[in-house]
């Protein structure tokens, strides 16, 4: 899932804002570490999730984060497999670590995430200077994993649990701005999109207990965040049954709401009631899966973001079919229409492939004419992009050629340029509650914020004493494609 909040147009810009970053903690760690590891995330909002809870793994272990790839002990590589060329930046990061490892061989360089679970111990074969292989339910064992390959063993973990959902562990917020905050409700995926290679980097679904996401939601808006995101690659089948069976045996009571089966739909109303200072966000939803009980929570909680990630992928019935999605090009709009009737200024986004096995010309003006009348808000667009072991290698031929594929998202990216504009045009004179972020990237003149609907806007800076983490009302006076600009009402 690549659900991310920033705003691109086109993959190459995409997996550049997500890509690549580096983070130490928002605020200096005052313990003093022997050693320290430097990490680096690649892919959706999971897996930057997932690289927190490895540090805070790595915290318990002794280790403290560092930007200084130069210093570290352990350097971290928090892999994606979603499409090739994903997987291209991590070997060409690979490769620059070369150096460093003549330099330092001590250097511990470990290979996390989607990438580690699909090549497992090929990784150690193909990569000569990998000592670590660790896939996405195998974190915990990181400290043992680590020691042996100090002791000159190098080490793979790659099983795939049922049961992990880290619930216990308070991640360590590295990529965070201090506002926004993202909690993990769920991992894994049980959709088998034929396209798509998740299900078997990340396993079955299974649910985090409520409980402890809602204990991570208020510790986060206790330290001062103002916005949660709840993650899943499927939020919509959030399902959490409790395990009464323990309570009996035992006479210990649990918690409130580990009690009672949990319902994505109420879910977001249990966080949504931490505090109506607090935003609640949520990605990725299936269309198949968002129910009416939902839409209407999030109707009822001027707190819960009106805006939802609604992936189309094709707006042809035919490829949809071949894609697994269990929906039809009526099904996905009549959802869209409902979501526009029950939540009237809900923002929508897609992600849409371009080219997928099969697809004629004519499919392709089917997804062009599919995104005109969802009027998509923003969208996130790739060509497809052939993974082994995925359904679609195994049934179909990967028999669009690039340059028709590339042709074809292109015209598809710029038509969703034409929807934003169009979009962002339609909120010119509308005055909207802004949660201020920080400084606009080109001014600190001016501040830069969201909208409910996840739009960024920007704004000058007036007498009043705002900082970032408050709510200002401001009205849209222009807009770019990308941008909306107003000034405080
Ligand atoms: N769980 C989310 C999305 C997961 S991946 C959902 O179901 O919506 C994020 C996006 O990457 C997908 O929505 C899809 O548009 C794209 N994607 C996944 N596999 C791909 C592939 N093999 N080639 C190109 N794009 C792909
Ligand atoms: Fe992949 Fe489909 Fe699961 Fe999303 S829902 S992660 S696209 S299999
Ligand atoms: Fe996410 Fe990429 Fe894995 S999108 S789940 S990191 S394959």
């Amino acid at each position: 899932m690549e659900a991310t909040l920033l705003q691109p147009f086109l993959e190459k810009k995409h997996d550049e804002s997500r890509q690549g970053e580096a983070f130490a903690p928002f605020q200096e760690d005052p313990i003093p570490y022997k050693k320290h590891f430097y990490i680096e995330s690649y892919g959706c909002q999971m897996n930057f999730a997932d690289s927190e809870i490895v540090a805070s793994i790595l915290k318990e272990a002794g280790f403290g984060a560092t930007r200084n790839i130069e210093i570290a002990d352990l350097i971290l590589l928090n892999t994606c497999s979603i499409r090739e060329k994903a997987e291209q930046t991590v070997r060409k990061r690979l490769t620059e670590f070369k150096k460093l490892k003549k330099a330092k061989p001590s250097t511990l360089v470990g290979v996390l995430g989607c990438m580690a679970a699909r090549l497992k111990s090929r990784f150690l074969e193909e990569e000569k200077l990998v000592d670590l292989v660790v896939g996405p339910d195998a974190y915990r064992t990181l400290p043992q994993l680590i020691s042996e390959a100090d002791g000159g063993q190098r080490s793979v973990n790659v099983l795939l649990s049922r049961e992990e959902t880290y619930a216990d562990i308070a991640p360590v917020r590295l990529n965070s701005n201090g506002i926004s905050g993202f909690v993990s409700i769920m991992r894994g995926c049980n959709n088998m999109c034929s396209f798509c290679v998740v299900p078997f980097t990340r396993g079955r679904e299974r649910s985090r207990a409520p409980q402890s996401i809602y204990d991570e939601c208020q510790d986060l808006f206790r330290e001062g965040f103002k916005e949660v995101t709840l993650l899943g690659q499927n939020v919509d089948s959030y399902h959490w049954m409790p395990d009464l069976s323990i309570e009996e045996k035992t006479g210990i009571t649990k918690d409130h709401y580990n009690r009672q089966p949990v319902n994505f739909a109420q879910l977001l109303e249990i966080v949504a009631l931490i505090s109506p200072e607090l935003r609640v966000r949520f990605s990725t939803s299936h269309p198949k899966d968002i129910t009416d009980a939902v839409l209407h929570t999030i109707a009822r909680h001027e707190n819960i973001c009106k805006y939802i990630h609604l992936p189309l992928q094709s707006g042809s019935t035919r490829v949809l079919q071949l894609m697994n999605r269990s929906y039809t090009r009526e099904w996905y709009m009549a959802k869209v229409e409902r979501i526009r009737e029950l939540i009237p200024e809900c923002g929508i986004s897609s992600d849409i492939i371009a080219g997928f096995c099969t697809e004629t010309e004519e499919e392709h003006q089917d997804t062009l004419s599919m995104m005109s009348l969802a009027k998509f808000d923003l969208s996130y667009m790739f060509f497809y992009s052939e993974r082994p072991g995925t359904l679609a290698q195994r049934r179909y031929e990967d028999d669009i050629p690039l340059a028709v594929k590339k042709r074809r998202l292109q015209e598809i990216v710029d038509l969703q340029g034409r929807l934003s504009h169009e979009s962002n045009k339609r909120d010119l004179g509308k005055s909207f509650k802004v949660l201020i972020e920080g400084n606009s990237k080109k001014s600190d003149q001016q501040w830069m914020g969201r909208t409910s609907q996840n739009k960024v806007i920007v704004f000058p800076k007036n007498e009043q004493q705002l900082q970032p983490g408050d709510y200002a009302w401001v009205q849209v006076k222009e807009c770019t494609q990308a941008t909306l600009i107003g000034s405080i009402l």
